[in-house]
């Protein structure tokens, strides 16, 4: 029995494209292999949105190179984002890979391993596909992933992901809606809608099958069986009133949105060419939290893009404040071959002022998200049970609704949603104990 060994890098369009990967080499007939030399197919799906990740991922490559050595007879396939930046190189830089993909290509994967066992490689292309159409093996038996698009059309200076990813091209409501009801059927509580820019979702969809996103939202909120719904990255540009709405009149939807702010500075963010300046954010911030008050607000934020002075910088560090993220993912800048930023512009943040900005905004952002997540110490949350805590095994762990992880004690089920009371709070995560399910009044 041929076995397959796995790493995958990058963000969550890639672990849901493993899941397919590992789907799809499930049907063949290869078992996974937890020892990547122990396995006859050592696969990578990986990630090139930073200079960071192409050095992980060499690190890796390299081992495979050794293992390839020792053993020749062994097929080294490199999927993903940096295997389509590389697609003209790949073959030639690297002679010990036997197989390369793009991340709209999965579907070719067992294509091409059938050529390379047949020793006739031919030419490789790279065309789109929804991965989202190819069995899956789900990473959790309640939570999944649903692909709702692919690329992106947006135009960041800082960003390969358009290049890497292709134009924006949005899979139809009914194979999407056909899928979460499968995944419901299957035990699936809570779905995440996946695109790089999913709100702006079903555009470039025949006017006679158009659905829109806050419409979308909606109708997997109404699949049976489907308790909470959330999605990944929208685009502040994209977020509209419809949207605000849905978060506020249906309870399925989370009360959490993820809003990539990337930079509080507007002389920053029109070089970033993210269309929006300090203010325009600031309103769509104040939209949201009319319609949704106790909304869960996270960004991304990058600090030390090129001409970025202490001011803007400042900027950045004051939007934390103001905005009063629940939590924040944040990048030193880097300069990506093929982008705008990488190609046109000075990276002339000097490496000692782009470390100190990164450890002063982290300090920001921790700091923010205290007090937000302070909040919710005396109420009660929903929290959906994901298993044992990692931390402390004697204790269940799960999600509020929020998105932030809740650590308590009490007995519950994998899968359930259940009612838990909030005792103590930390930066990132809540702790509390269960309680009983609330009768509604006049019950006895
Ligand atoms: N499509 C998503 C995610 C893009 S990548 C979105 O637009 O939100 C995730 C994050 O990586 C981005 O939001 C950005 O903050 C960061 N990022 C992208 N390119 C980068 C670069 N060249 N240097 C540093 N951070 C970068
Ligand atoms: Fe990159 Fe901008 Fe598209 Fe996000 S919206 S993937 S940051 S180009
Ligand atoms: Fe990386 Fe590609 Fe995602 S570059 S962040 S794996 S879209």
């Amino acid at each position: 029995m041929p076995r397959y060994h796995l790493t995958t890098f990058g963000c969550q369009m890639n672990a849901h494209d493993s899941e397919r990967m590992r789907g799809l080499l499930g049907s063949l007939g290869y078992h996974e292999s937890p020892d990547r030399d122990a396995a006859d197919l050592i696969v990578f799906n990986t990630c090139t949105i930073r200079g960071s990740a192409d050095e992980r991922f060499m690190g890796n490559l390299g081992e495979a190179r050794r293992i390839k050595r020792e053993r020749p007879d062994v097929v080294v396939a490199v999927g993903g984002c940096w295997a389509q930046s590389q697609k003209e190189s790949v073959f030639r830089d690297f002679p010990f890979v036997d197989i390369a993909f793009g991340p709209g290509e999965v579907n070719r994967l067992g294509e091409l391993l059938a050529r390379e066992r047949l020793q006739a490689v031919g030419a490789f292309t790279f065309d789109g596909r929804f991965s989202g159409d190819l069995p899956s093996l789900r990473e959790r038996p309640h939570q999944a992933w649903v692909q709702i698009s692919v690329g992106c059309n947006c135009v960041c200076s800082y960003c390969i992901v358009p290049t890497v990813r292709g134009r924006e091209s949005s899979r139809s409501p009914q194979a999407i809606l056909e899928e979460v009801a499968a995944q419901a059927d299957d035990g699936v509580v809570e779905v995440t809608l996946l695109g790089q820019n999913v709100n702006s979702y079903g555009r470039d969809l025949p006017a006679d099958a158009r659905m829109g996103f806050a419409e979308l939202l909606a109708a997997v909120a109404a699949v049976p069986g489907i308790r909470r719904v959330r999605y990944t990255s929208p685009h502040p540009k994209d977020i509209r009133a419809d949207v605000i709405a849905v978060h506020r009149d249906v309870p399925e939807v989370c009360t959490h949105i993820h809003l990539p702010a990337q930079s509080g500075s507007s002389r920053v963010l029109k070089a970033m060419r993210r269309t929006y300046d300090r203010q325009r954010y600031l309103d769509l911030v104040g939209r949201i939290r009319e319609g949704v008050p106790d909304i869960a607000l996270t960004t991304d934020l990058i600090v030390g893009f090129p001409g970025e002075s202490d001011a803007d910088f400042a900027d950045t560090e004051s939007l934390v404040r103001e905005v009063g993220y629940d939590g924040a993912y944040t990048f030193v800048y880097s300069a990506r071959p093929g982008t705008e930023a990488g190609e046109q512009m000075d990276d002339d943040v000097p490496p000692e002022a782009k470390s100190e900005r990164i450890a002063g905004l982290i300090e920001v952002v921790q700091a923010t998200a205290r007090e937000r997540l302070a909040r919710h110490v005396g109420r009660v949350a929903e929290v959906l049970v994901e298993g044992p805590s990692r931390t402390d095994p004697s204790r269940m762990s799960g999600r509020s609704s929020h998105n932030v992880t809740v650590n308590f004690d009490g007995a519950a089920e994998a899968g359930t949603i259940v009612p838990v009371a909030i005792d103590a709070a930390t930066s990132t995560t809540l702790a509390g104990h269960r309680v009983p399910v609330p009768q509604p009044a006049g019950a006895a």
